[in-house]
């Protein structure tokens, strides 16, 4: 029987597709609890809606309003009604919770998001990014010259995500046989950080963009526990990568248009000697099916922001391929979310 001929059935479709369709408005919800500073105005002890209020400067009835929804869909718990406290989701986002959630949740709502979104349907019936059609410039280039608020969001963004795995990836990365590592495009040099605090015979490079590695971790710095043996190199991996090492790691970048990521990789290739290692270090498209709810969404803001891609392991064994690198191996990093994998090849010769 089809569900429409059975009308609590079809209630229920009804209900699940409504529930889709108010995504929006429950990311929002999200992103406004933390705006507002709920998380930290609410407790691990009950309060009432009107104390959190006072605390987080907000008006009570509204605020009440707010709670509900996130409550509703698994966010605070209202032990009795009008008295909220934390449950382990909301702890998360809170400011002093060591996986820096927050910062994700800031940046998947910053402002452009609000604008790119509307225009999925143009994305997916053009094959191309709507940043530049907004923004009339790329999307790296409208963070770092016109959106400073939206960059270091998105720089906070991953280093929070980085400090989720980068332990676990250390572990999984072998440098037993490499002295020198560069990290291109790696942020403000979380991993490279762990890296290095794990090998004591690596030298590192952190490369990235200006406005990002003027914010690297202090450690890295000229005077930080690894000012010794590490650098930090501003720059734009499409024009070079004027950095000779053993070990290149491209983590979580090579999601933009192959095109650029073959540019990359060619840049690499210019500089490095043969025999050197290439690491690219991202999730999959296919991975574990229920992990695929977040990368499938992931992938489609990758297509509004820089019209790129997530990628399935055969693809990055392709591109490797296309650059005139020799594969060598794929590997799952256990204990992340979702899971990293690490693509490996070598520069021939
Ligand atoms: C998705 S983030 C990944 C950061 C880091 N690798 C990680 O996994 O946490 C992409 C990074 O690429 C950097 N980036 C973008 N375009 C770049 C370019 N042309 N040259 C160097 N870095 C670039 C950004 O500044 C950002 O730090």
């Amino acid at each position: 029987m089809m569900a429409q001929d059975d009308p609590s059935a079809a209630m229920e479709l009804v209900g699940r597709l409504e529930h889709l369709a108010v995504g929006a408005g429950v990311a929002a919800a999200l992103q406004a609890a933390v705006k507002l500073g709920v998380p930290e105005a609410v407790g691990d002890e009950p309060k009432e809606v009107a104390e959190i209020a006072t605390k987080a400067n907000v008006l009570p009835g509204t605020l009440g309003r707010l709670l509900r929804a996130l409550e509703r869909q698994g966010v605070f718990e209202e032990v009795s009604p009008g008295f909220y406290r934390h449950n382990e989701l909301s702890r998360l986002l809170r400011d002093d919770s060591p996986y820096g959630l927050k910062h994700l949740v800031v940046w998947l709502g910053a402002p452009w998001t609000w604008q790119a979104w509307p225009r999925l349907d143009e994305a997916v019936r053009h094959g191309k990014a709507v940043v530049p059609e907004i923004y009339g410039k790329d999307f790296y280039s409208y963070l770092n010259q016109d959106a400073p608020e939206s960059a270091r969001a998105f720089d906070k963004a991953m280093t929070a995500v980085s400090s989720l795995s980068s332990r676990q990836v250390a572990k999984n990365v072998d440098l037993g046989e490499v002295n020198s590592v560069v990290d291109i495009a790696g942020g403000q040099g979380h991993l490279l950080r762990t890296l290095l605090a794990q090998h004591s015979h690596v030298h590192g490079t952190l490369f990235d963009l200006e406005g990002t590695v003027a914010d690297a971790v202090p450690e890295l710095g000229e005077d930080g526990e690894f000012g010794d043996r590490c650098q930090v190199v501003a720059g734009d991996c499409l024009s070079e990568v004027p950095v000779k090492a053993e070990l290149y790691i491209l983590k979580n970048i090579l999601d933009w248009p192959d095109e650029n990521s073959l540019r990359v990789l060619n840049n690499i290739k210019e500089t490095a000697d043969p025999g050197s290692r290439v690491l690219v270090i991202d999730s999959v498209m296919d991975a574990v099916p229920e992990e695929m709810r977040v990368t499938s969404v992931i992938d489609l803001f990758m297509l509004l922001n820089v019209g790129g891609q997530r990628h399935t392991r055969s693809e990055f064994e392709a591109l490797f391929g296309k650059a005139g690198f020799e594969f060598t191996r794929t590997v799952a990093v256990p204990g992340t979310f979702p899971t990293l994998h690490l693509v490996e090849a070598r520069i021939p010769g």
